[in-house]
């Protein structure tokens, strides 16, 4: 694996690799403290792609003035050992201010999907990913890029950003990987996860299993969405230290529904609807997804 950090050095050693021509490359953006989710893009790129690219960039543009940017777990060495196993090619983590020059100016905004929900509770937060990710998209070039359902609104961002503005990458998004250990089964892996203690990701695992509330309710009949949204926040309530941010049922354009309209909708687009979940727990702020229809 060749480790680089600079823009400039990242484009030599591409193009150096592409006089064995490379059928095609992954790019698997992430911001570092690896856990088995990174690990699952890496596999899934790995699996797809000729070469593969792992960036490591705790983006500044992405985080408000209050949020932990500098808190944010960093370990390059661990991370690094991680990449390597996993099959990275090329790991590129540079510095801000390789990414970010004095006289930065340029912003990338995406309206609409990025509006609501973490768009709400986060002003400017997927302005930053937007750029930062387009930034990493001219500078690898890759033929596929991907990224986690666990951050559906995110996804939904770049899915526009990428449309909109012709960018020529396949974007592929990748299931949540989750926590199997017993005490916190169910517990969608995230780097903000390190912040809690074991007893406190064990009843943050709250978020996952309201969900799944909601989720066998529409199975089992209930089609108004304040009753499957009750039925997760029933589960909610039972935690004390949860705070809830946000709690809802959205189609595949993220727009909220009230009802599910089995007769209107095909079943494509009933695929597409997510029950979403954002809560600050014990001071951290967490969220997860999942589709309404369970697997
Ligand atoms: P980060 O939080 O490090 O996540 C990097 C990628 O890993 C994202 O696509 C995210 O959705 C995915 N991911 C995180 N936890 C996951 C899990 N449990 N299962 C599956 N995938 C998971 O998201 C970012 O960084 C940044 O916003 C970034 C896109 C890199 C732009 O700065």
């Amino acid at each position: 694996m060749q480790l680089v950090h600079s823009p400039a050095e990242l484009l030599s050693v591409l193009r150096k690799d592409q006089t064995g021509t490379p059928e095609s490359l992954g790019l698997v953006p992430t911001m570092g403290a690896l856990h088995a989710g990174h690990t699952e893009l890496i596999r899934r790129a790995r699996a797809e792609n000729t070469r593969v690219v792992l960036s490591l960039f705790v983006n500044p543009l992405q985080f408000g003035p209050h949020e932990d940017f500098a808190a944010y777990p960093r370990d390059l060495a661990g991370d690094a050992r991680i990449a390597e196993d996993a099959g990275v090619d090329i790991l590129f983590a540079p510095p801000v201010s390789q990414m970010y020059s004095s006289g930065f100016a340029s912003r990338v905004s995406v309206e609409g999907v990025s509006e609501g929900f973490d768009g709400a509770s986060r002003p400017g937060h997927f302005t930053g990913v937007a750029t930062v990710v387009l930034k990493l998209l001219n500078l690898v070039q890759p033929t596929r890029a991907y990224f986690g359902e666990k951050d559906w609104q995110q996804l939904a961002v770049v899915r526009r950003m990428v449309r909109d503005l012709n960018v020529p990458v396949q974007i592929v998004g990748v299931p949540t990987v989750r926590s199997a250990l017993p005490n916190e089964t169910g517990l969608a892996l995230s780097s903000r996860n390190t912040y809690l203690s074991a007893e406190q990701r064990s009843r943050a695992a709250v978020l996952s299993r309201a969900l799944r509330a909601a989720q066998a309710l529409y199975a089992a009949g209930e089609r108004r969405s304040q009753a499957l949204l009750s039925a997760a926040s029933a589960e909610l309530a039972g935690e004390s230290g949860l705070t809830l941010d946000y709690l809802a049922l959205v189609d595949g354009d993220m727009n909220e529904r009230e009802w599910v309209d089995n007769e209107g909708v095909s079943a494509e687009s009933l695929a597409e609807y997510r029950l979403l979940v954002a809560a600050r727990l014990f001071g951290v702020r967490l969220i997860d997804n999942m589709p309404l229809i369970s697997a």
